[in-house]
């Protein structure tokens, strides 16, 4: 057994043990109730960093919520890696949903993971996989096989924007200098079959509001000769795709580029079972795009949802009322070369154009992100590949995600450097969702094959 696989061996339960603790932690950014317990997240990865022999480790204090930021530099004629993650989770709700409590985490077994998973918010996405790092760390050092310099980035609002790391960055191009940038917050394809992402979608959000009457009415008074912000809402929304799925927004699709025939046909000899993945949702069959298979409909194609819609009366029971707004989150999905900023004003424009003049329409963006594509022919995806090919016995497949880290595009624009990303989730395991959860089988793997990009970046680097 190599000297890695046997240290893992011997200290598994301890990695598992920290991840609970970090776990438990309910380090929720969209939700100022949990500021505190963010920032005691923060000072528990530092400490974890320091632990692991981390030279210098500091909370560094931005307009929002702090950056863990960790620097061990062995050699100036070294490389240097990035690694980039995020302490901060999503909501738990709807916490009515979940099996266990989401911040008491328990180890079950699924059907994906026989060999148990992780069930906690943030097990997954991505303190489990932040933390894989900050292992594979504290096994080079101690084994003092550390073959370059490291950086350690980890933020706390990747969940709501991301926004003070983009204040953090454009600050700080010489601190984070970097020769490769090394993330693992995104999934692969199974167990047996490894990925690598080499692509991201980029994101637009926008919020709307539509204004009827100046006050709720009676519905019988006023129904039938008043505009019904529900109703003209919902119609406004349903009239943003046509028969075939399209979305309607003119100019929408102006900057798309379209994958060419040579990397669908690519795309298409990646394992999936239609079968298994309408099985797993419960659901009798897919819906989408006309002319896109399943697969690249949630990745190489824009898309436009609503994320949420609320109005007029949702207790209990009957009221009759005309309300007098209603509101609706939309998220559209980008792909290269779509810029948010234009798709925010195009769809601003085609909303407030298609509103009926009975209601006003108000449009608010939120947070948005370019989308990213890395090219296979280069030393860090190579690395990957062969840390990968040695870790699961097989080669590792590059595939294009549908999830968005905006983050991303910004650093290959501000720090000049490719990102790898290297996820070990699965897509059963419910990020975002209740029941969230992340495979221990996936934890020690995760482990297990950093450092070999270490090491296989490193020789690579030297030799090119
Ligand atoms: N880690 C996810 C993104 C992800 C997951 C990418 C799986 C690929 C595969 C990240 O934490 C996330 O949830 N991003 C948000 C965007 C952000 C601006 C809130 C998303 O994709 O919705
Ligand atoms: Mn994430
Ligand atoms: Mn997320």
């Amino acid at each position: 057994m190599s000297a890695i696989k046997t240290y893992i061996d011997q200290n598994k339960n301890r990695f598992i043990e920290e991840l609970i603790s970090l776990l438990k932690l309910p380090s929720v950014s969209a939700d100022k109730a949990y500021q505190q317990d963010v920032l005691n997240t923060a000072d528990a990865v530092k400490n974890y960093l320091d632990k692991a022999g981390c030279k210098k480790v500091e909370i560094c204090e931005t307009p929002g919520n702090p950056i863990v930021y960790g620097e061990h530099i062995i050699d100036a004629g070294l490389p240097t890696i990035l690694v980039y993650g995020h302490y901060d989770v999503q909501p738990a709700d709807p916490i009515d949903l979940w099996d266990s409590p989401p911040f008491e985490p328990i180890i079950k077994k699924s059907e994906s993971h026989p060999e148990g998973a992780i069930y906690a918010r943030g097990a997954c996405d991505d303190k489990g996989q932040m933390y894989m790092h900050v292992k594979a760390f504290e096994i080079m050092m101690s084994l003092k096989t550390l073959p370059c310099n490291v950086k350690f980035m980890i933020e706390g609002e990747e969940e709501i924007g991301s926004e003070s790391l983009e204040w953090f960055v454009k600050r700080n191009q010489q601190k984070l200098s970097n020769d490769v940038i090394l993330i693992s917050d995104t999934g692969m394809i199974s167990n047996e079959q490894p990925s690598i992402t080499t692509g991201l979608r980029g994101l637009s959000y926008v919020e709307v509001e539509v204004t009827g009457p100046n006050r709720d009415l009676h519905s019988g008074l006023y129904g039938g000769a008043v505009a019904n912000p529900i109703n003209i809402l919902t119609k406004m929304i349903a009239s943003l795709h046509d028969e075939n799925n399209h979305i309607t927004i003119p100019g929408f699709y102006d900057k798309v580029i379209e994958a060419s025939k040579e990397e669908r046909l690519e795309m298409a000899k990646a394992p999936f079972s239609l079968e298994a993945y309408k099985k797993a949702l419960d659901i009798e069959d897919v819906y989408g795009e006309a002319g896109y298979t399943t697969n690249e409909r949630n990745s190489i194609r824009p898309t436009l949802d609503v994320n949420g819609i609320w109005g007029g009366y949702t207790g209990e029971g009957a009221k009759t009322v005309i309300a007098s707004k209603a509101y609706a989150k939309i998220s559209m999905r980008l792909v290269p070369d779509q810029d948010p900023d234009e798709i925010t004003q195009l769809f601003k424009n085609h909303f407030e154009s298609i509103a009926p003049k009975a209601v006003k329409v108000k449009v608010t963006p939120h947070h948005g992100g370019h989308a990213y594509v890395t090219p296979i022919d280069n030393i860090g995806y190579q690395a990957a590949n062969k840390a990968y090919t040695e870790t699961f016995g097989v080669p590792a497949i590059p595939q294009r995600s549908g999830g968005s880290i905006p983050i991303v595009a910004l650093f290959e624009k501000e720090l000049k450097s490719k990102t790898i990303l290297m996820g070990f989730g699965l897509d059963s395991d419910a990020i975002h969702s209740p029941n969230e959860h992340f495979g221990v089988f996936n934890y020690l793997k995760g482990i297990e094959t950093i450092p070999l990009f270490y090491t296989y970046f490193t020789e690579m680097y030297l030799n090119q």
